[in-house]
């Protein structure tokens, strides 16, 4: 069942260029409402969790050192068709190849290193939601 709402990331280098400020306004310039929000920084054994699914890839390690080299934000965000929605404002995963406009477009510099993360399904907007989010963090 679709769900209205999915997770996010502005990974470390949208902290470390200031561009939370400008990635949240377009948020909800795009009709997102923010429920839930912190400014964090991962641990390895946090981020190797995360990103288990991608553990035999060989950017995995590269992966890894990404997230958890500074503080990352992490919001959860409502919206109706939320996950489809928002993949398509942050684009294509690869900043070449994402369409004018779009997130990482805007403010991703690489493949790798690629400023927003998005949820890819309702039931992983979920695990990753309660992964970073108490209960009582969600509105
Ligand atoms: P995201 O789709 O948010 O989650 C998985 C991440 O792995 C992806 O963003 C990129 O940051 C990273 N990634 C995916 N493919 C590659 C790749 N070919 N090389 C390096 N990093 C990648």
């Amino acid at each position: 069942m679709a769900t209205n709402r999915t997770f996010t990331m502005l990974k470390p280098d949208s902290i470390e260029k200031g561009n939370i400020g400008a990635i949240l306004e377009k948020i909800n310039a795009s009709g997102f409402r923010i429920v839930a929000m912190k400014m964090t920084q991962m641990s390895t054994t946090e981020a190797e969790t995360f990103y288990a699914v991608h553990s035999e890839r060989p950017f995995f390690g590269e992966l890894v050192e990404y997230m958890t080299r500074g503080p990352i934000v992490a919001a959860i965000l409502e919206k109706e068709n939320a996950v489809e929605d928002f993949r398509a404002l942050i684009g294509a995963t690869n900043p070449a190849d994402a369409a004018e406009g779009t997130l990482r477009k805007l403010y991703a510099a690489s493949m790798g290193e690629n400023a927003v993360h998005g949820s890819d399904s309702d039931e992983n907007a979920q695990i990753e939601s309660n992964f970073h989010f108490s209960g009582r963090e969600q509105f």
